[in-house]
């Protein structure tokens, strides 16, 4: 073994560390460090001892930061952020979490996610800043700067258009290339240019038939071609399919280990002279740039912080501010809120949520925290002692992992456990092994069933008895990842080609019923199929005495929306709200008139019936660990919500443009994104559908007058720096977020107007200030399909300003000249 290089001096020098290298330790270099077929995630990357060359610590964001159940600070849901339309706000998350990271020595943190709300249905728009290019790459380019301000590298993912969770690993998002310039890769582009993220991570599925992880036209042209990115381009867990082509385009390290860079492929693709060196060498110089940027070349550098708490009160205090701004009151009537804690005596408090801490959505951005508040807690807190608070959980959302876990099964001769038969292959062909199974409740990951030997998909078909002791309704439940599972009754359907979570309930009589169940994996991942059941009268809990409590009160409070298990990565979710919980609201609407639902939401659900027939609705969306407190002020008015949707809320789900091209209805696995570049608000104001809410709606205590727009002269550059009054009109502090958007008339489609900025006030009652805005050329530019390049038509555009997309009181022209940008 050759002596320790002088690590000093590779400190500023990546070249010479590179030169130092072997082409062993330069493969090692392209993969991360987890054991195949581990069941445990692993976020580490390997280091060369021999040079000094440490080893890198991920950790998964963008709410906390955590390697699956390590406890942190839990941040609310990036759509709470989103709804502050406040990059201070944003950059003041990003900075928290950065001294997070350096509390427990991270330097690479899996965040900040800017996939667009196409629909309410993809269930990581909880993790997302919302429908808005412009908005999500503005709070993204903050949040980044904050991350990295305390020594940590922000990663922007998933790139790109991965705008659903149905299928992600093998659907292909059809695009054409203004609408991706326009629409879908502008956050990425704010985030890399204006954000400067050290990293980016590849989505998991196919942009326009090519696999983002291996797609050059993204990486090398677009991302380090166009706008400059010097970083270090890693892939999304198990997204590489290919060593030869992945090699060749401008991804660096496949994560989370080397299953197409090993050294077996890799020396192979070099020996076959279809990847040169030079290749390799740019990838391997890309991570140790990075590592020179931020320092951690340097051998006296430590990236653990000694200082920081890892439970930090500055992280929880940050966390509870975003939740207070990000907040959104949707409806307010007859003065429902605030209910001060002097002018009532007795709340109900109903709901599973109220009493359960259900912080945040589920899949890798799951976070644990070292503490957290339930709503119950938090209005206990905020109202005191002399309030009588009357908790009843009324039904439970979601009882899946119970149920998968304690279901009795027989096999057709009559012994416990369903008769099982496993295929190589995902077609139910060939012999099957056999096998005698429990239960149906398979968390595989990574591994396979112990009957499959091959490595290749399998399916599976499993049948048997389960006894239904009595009537009144059971309810089946199933879970899948990385595959669909049909099961039928007594021959019927039960749940067809169904991924993800889900719940039927059924009248059986009692007695014997047969079950067959199927499950055909479609891709290798982390593979997991739940099946079960239980009697329907398990879910319900106390909802009679919870009326009863109802009727009582002076204010009820109903919680309901989604859990971990039903809004969260991997599956997308339904529109419609747990028709239990739909029921609660409504039962309890019947008996009282002041009655706010607390929602518990990464985007938007079905409001008909029960938004009419109540008088509040907030959106606490995942709160995160503290976050109801917020909530508990809000509905007291101890704080004036001031957030605003980051999303256009649909009365039905066709109204949305991307409805009719957002799931893969014929099965290709090919979603052709048809509504281009009118996303979210943009087709709403296009054919004049009437939202629930509009982009930007959300409620405040007080009121905002909007006044005096001006503009300056564009400046030298093609910038143009616009100024009005935001005057606070009303009896309360508050703070209001203003819109700016701007109308074109054009040679080409484009949207009756398009968003580019927000701006924030905070404001006594009588208080003005004046925003400025400075808006860049390309505020005013389209993508040119044919001339390939941004253009900007000579003529007049308006500039609108107001609180949200259908109120816009201020409006000013600016005539522009014509040219193209680089
Ligand atoms: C997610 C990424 C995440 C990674 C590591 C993947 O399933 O798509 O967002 O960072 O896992 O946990």
């Amino acid at each position: 073994m050759s002596q320790p290089h002088p690590t000093q001096i590779f400190m500023s020098n990546p070249k010479l560390l590179l030169a130092a290298l072997t082409l062993d330790e330069k493969i090692k270099l392209l993969g991360g460090t987890m054991v195949r077929s581990s069941q445990a995630r692993d976020g580490d990357v390997f280091g060369i001892e021999r040079v000094g060359m440490p080893p890198l610590k991920f950790a998964d964001g963008p709410v906390g930061v955590h390697w699956w159940t390590q406890a942190s600070t839990c941040y609310p849901a990036l759509i709470c952020l989103a709804a502050t339309m406040d990059a201070e706000q944003a950059r003041a998350y990003g900075s928290a979490l950065g001294d997070d990271c350096r509390a427990v020595g991270i330097h690479v943190l899996l965040a900040p996610g800017v996939n667009l709300y196409r629909s309410p249905l993809c269930g990581r728009n909880f993790e997302y800043l919302g429908e808005d290019p412009e908005l999500s790459g503005q709070l993204a380019a903050a949040y980044i700067r904050g991350i990295q301000s305390r020594g940590v590298a922000a990663t922007v993912k998933h790139f790109a258009a991965n705008n659903q969770e149905y299928d992600r690993h093998g659907i292909s998002s059809d695009v054409d290339e203004r609408t991706l310039r326009e629409v879908y890769l502008r956050p990425f582009e704010r985030a890399v240019k204006e954000g400067g993220s050290a990293c980016l991570m590849t989505a998991y599925g196919l942009l326009n038939g090519q696999h983002c992880s291996e797609n050059s036209w993204l990486t090398d042209q677009i991302l380090r071609g166009e706008w400059g990115f010097d970083g270090w381009v890693i892939s999304d867990w198990t997204s590489v399919h290919s060593t030869v082509q992945t090699l060749n385009s401008g991804l660096d390290l496949e994560m989370p280990w080397g299953r197409f860079l090993n050294p077996a492929a890799v020396h192979a693709a070099l020996a076959s002279g279809l990847v040169s060196a030079a290749k390799l060498d740019e990838k391997i110089l890309n991570r140790l740039q990075l590592m020179a940027r931020f320092g951690w070349l340097n051998p006296q550098h430590r990236q653990l912080d000694p200082a920081i708490p890892s439970q930090n009160p500055a992280s929880e205090a940050v966390a509870l501010d975003v939740a207070r701004r990000g907040m959104v009151l949707l409806k307010n009537d007859s003065a429902c809120l605030p209910a001060r804690p002097g002018s009532v005596r007795r709340i109900a408090v109903l709901g599973h949520h109220a009493q359960t801490s259900v912080l945040c959505g589920g899949g890798s951005s799951y976070t644990r925290p070292y503490s957290s508040v339930t709503l119950a807690d938090a209005l206990a807190q905020v109202y005191g002692p002399e309030v009588q608070l009357d908790l009843h959980a009324c039904v439970a959302p979601w009882r899946g992992e119970a149920v998968f876990s304690a279901s009795a099964f027989f096999t057709p001769d009559g012994q416990p456990g369903l008769a099982a038969r496993y295929f190589e292959g995902d077609r139910f062909d060939g012999a099957p092994a056999t096998a005698t199974d429990d239960r149906l409740d398979f968390l595989l990951g990574e591994s396979r069933p112990p009957a499959i030997k091959g490595g290749a998909l399998f399916s599976a078909i499993w049948n048997g008895e389960i006894v239904i002791e009595e009537g009144g309704g059971t309810d089946f439940y199933m879970d899948t990842e990385d595959g669909y599972l049909d099961a039928c009754l007594d021959g019927e359907p039960l749940f067809t080609s169904h991924r993800g979570p889900c719940r039927r309930t059924l009248e059986l009589a009692p007695g014997r019923h047969a079950v067959e169940i199927r499950f055909r994996q479609t891709q290798k991942g982390y593979v997991k199929f739940r099946f079960g059941y239980e009697p329907a009268i398990n879910a319900r809990i106390d909802c009679e005495a919870g009326l009863t409590a109802a009727a009582q009160a002076d204010l009820v409070i109903v919680a309901a929306g989604f859990v971990s298990q039903t809004e969260g990565e991997s599956h997308d979710r339904d529109f419609e709200m747990d028709a239990r919980l739909v029921r609660m609201i409504e039962d309890a609407a019947a008996v009282s008139s002041r009655i706010v639902v607390a929602l518990y939401i990464g985007g938007a659900v079905q409001t008909v019936p029960w938004l009419d027939k109540v008088q509040a609705a907030l959106c606490l969306w995942y709160p995160g660990q503290n976050g109801t407190l917020a909530a508990a002020e809000i509905i007291a008015g101890l704080t004036n919500p001031s957030g605003k949707l980051p999303f256009t809320w649909e009365k039905q789900l066709e109204d949305r443009g991307a409805s009719a091209c957002y799931q893969d209805a014929d099965g290709d696995r090919r979603v052709s994104y048809d509504d281009g570049i009118f996303i979210g608000h943009r087709h709403f104001d296009r054919h004049g559908i009437e939202p629930r809410f509009p982009f930007g709606h959300g409620l405040s205590y007080t009121t905002f007058a909007y006044e005096n727009l001006r503009i300056d002269s564009p400046a030298a550059d093609g910038s143009a720096t616009l100024r009005f009054d935001i005057r606070n009109t009303g009896k309360f502090n508050g703070t209001e977020s203003a819109m700016i958007f701007v109308a074109a008339e054009s040679s080409v489609p484009r949207p009756v107007r398009e968003f580019k900025a927000s701006a924030t006030a905070t404001l006594a009652p009588g208080e003005r200030q004046t925003l400025a805005v400075t808006l860049p050329p390309r505020a005013f530019a389209f993508w040119h399909p044919d001339k390939k390049m941004w253009v900007i038509e000579p003529g007049e555009y308006t500039i609108l300003v107001g609180p949200s997309a259908k109120e816009l009181p201020l409006q000013a022209k600016l005539t522009l000249r014509g040219r193209t940008l680089s």
